[in-house]
C-alpha cells in the first residue's frame, strides 16, 4: 500500500467512564444543567474499526453482559454524527464503513455512546488523512454530547459546564470496580427531568441550587488513590432520581453494600451501579456474591487512558 493512499482500517479504542461525583446545578436556556463532576475512565473500552467508504454505515456488535438491539445505526447512531461532523469540518468528500464493538453497557449512564463517538472521531482522522490531531479533535467532540470529550482524553478529571469543560485531576494507583448491569437502559434527559420535577415539588423546603462544585474530599481522595477515602465522598445528584425512576436499583445498592463494596453509586444517569471495592480480592468475592444473585456483573479498573488507536 503507499503511502498516498493511507491505511484502509484503522482501529481506535475508547474507554466508559464513572462519575465518581456528580453535582448537577440549574437548567440553563440551552436545556443542558450547569454540572461539577469528577470523571474516571473505566477498563471497559468500546473498539472502532473505520474502513474508507463512499457512504456513511455502522454495524455493532457486543461484548460480554452488553445488549446492543437498542442501538441505533442509521444517520442517528453518534459515531455516525461524528464522522459526518469531521468530514464536514475538514471538506473530506467521502465516506466511512465503521464496526463497532461495545464492551460498554448501552443506556448506561457510562458514557459508551460517548466513546464511540470519540473512538471515531480519532478512526477517520486517521484514515482520511485529514490531520486535525488530538487538540482539534477533542474541541471537535464537544459538539458530539457533553461526555465525549472525557471519553476523548480518559484519566481522571473534574468536568464543568455541561461536563465538557475539562481540567485533569491528579489520581493515584488504581481503584477497583465492580458493575451491576441492568437489562433495561434509562434515558438520561429523562432523568435530568425527573431532578428537575423533584426540585420544583419540594422548592419550598430545598435550598435553591447554587453552583454546583466538586467535594475538594473526592480530589483528595483520588489524589491518595484511597478507596476508603474515595467511599466515604462518592455522590451523584441523579441517583435520586434514577431510583425513583427505577426502585428496583435500591435493592442492587444494598445487596453490594452488604457484600463487601465500600461503597456502591449509580453511575451517571443509570441505571449501571458502580460498587467500589477495597482491593482486587474484595472486588472478585463482590463479582461472586452479585452474580449469585444473578445480576449480570463485570469488573473493571480505573483510571486508563483515553482514546487510542491501536496496532492490530
Ligand atoms: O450531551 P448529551 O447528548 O449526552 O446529553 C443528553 C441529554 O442529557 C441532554 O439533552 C440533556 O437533556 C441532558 N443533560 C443535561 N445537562 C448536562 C448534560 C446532559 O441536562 N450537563
Amino acid at each position: 500500500m503507499s503511502s498516498v493512499a493511507g491505511p484502509t482500517v484503522v482501529h481506535t479504542r475508547a474507554p466508559g467512564k464513572i462519575n465518581v461525583f456528580l453535582a448537577v446545578g440549574d437548567l440553563q436556556d440551552d436545556g443542558y444543567h450547569e454540572l461539577a463532576t469528577a470523571y474516571q475512565a473505566v477498563s471497559l473500552y468500546e473498539d472502532v474499526r473505520a474502513r474508507k467508504a463512499d457512504d456513511f454505515t455502522v454495524r455493532v456488535t457486543a461484548g460480554p453482559g452488553v445488549d446492543v438491539s437498542g442501538v441505533p445505526t442509521d444517520e442517528s447512531n453518534l459515531a455516525v454524527r461524528a464522522a459526518r461532523l469531521l468530514a464536514t469540518t475538514t471538506g473530506y468528500r467521502g465516506g466511512v464503513d465503521l464496526s463497532i464493538e461495545k464492551a460498554v453497557p448501552v443506556a448506561g449512564g457510562m458514557g459508551g455512546g460517548s466513546a464511540d463517538a470519540a473512538a471515531t472521531l480519532l478512526a477517520c482522522d486517521a484514515l482520511w488523512g485529514t490531520g486535525l490531531g488530538r487538540d482539534d479533535l477533542l474541541k471537535l467532540s464537544a459538539e458530539l454530547g457533553a461526555d465525549v470529550p472525557f471519553a476523548f482524553a480518559g484519566g481522571t478529571a473534574v468536568g464543568t459546564g455541561r461536563g465538557d469543560e475539562l481540567s485533569p485531576a491528579l489520581a493515584k494507583g488504581q481503584f477497583q470496580w465492580v458493575l451491576a448491569l441492568a437489562d433495561f437502559g434509562l434515558s438520561t434527559p429523562t432523568v435530568y427531568h425527573e431532578l428537575d420535577e423533584h426540585r420544583l415539588r419540594h422548592s419550598s423546603d430545598i435550598s435553591p441550587v447554587r453552583q454546583p462544585v466538586v467535594d475538594t474530599g473526592v480530589l483528595q481522595a483520588l489524589r491518595a488513590g484511597d478507596a476508603e477515602l474515595l467511599a466515604d465522598v462518592m455522590h451523584n445528584d441523579l441517583q435520586a432520581p434514577a431510583l425513583h425512576l427505577e426502585p428496583g436499583l435500591g435493592r442492587v445498592l444494598e445487596l453490594g453494600e452488604g457484600n463487601g463494596a465500600l461503597a456502591g453509586i449509580v453511575s451517571g444517569s443509570g441505571p449501571t451501579v458502580a460498587f467500589l471495592a477495597p482491593d482486587l480480592d474484595g472486588a472478585l468475592e463482590l463479582q461472586i456474591a452479585l452474580s449469585a444473585a444473578r445480576l449480570t456483573v463485570v469488573r473493571a479498573t480505573g483510571p486508563v487512558h483515553g482514546a487510542r488507536v491501536i496496532t492490530d
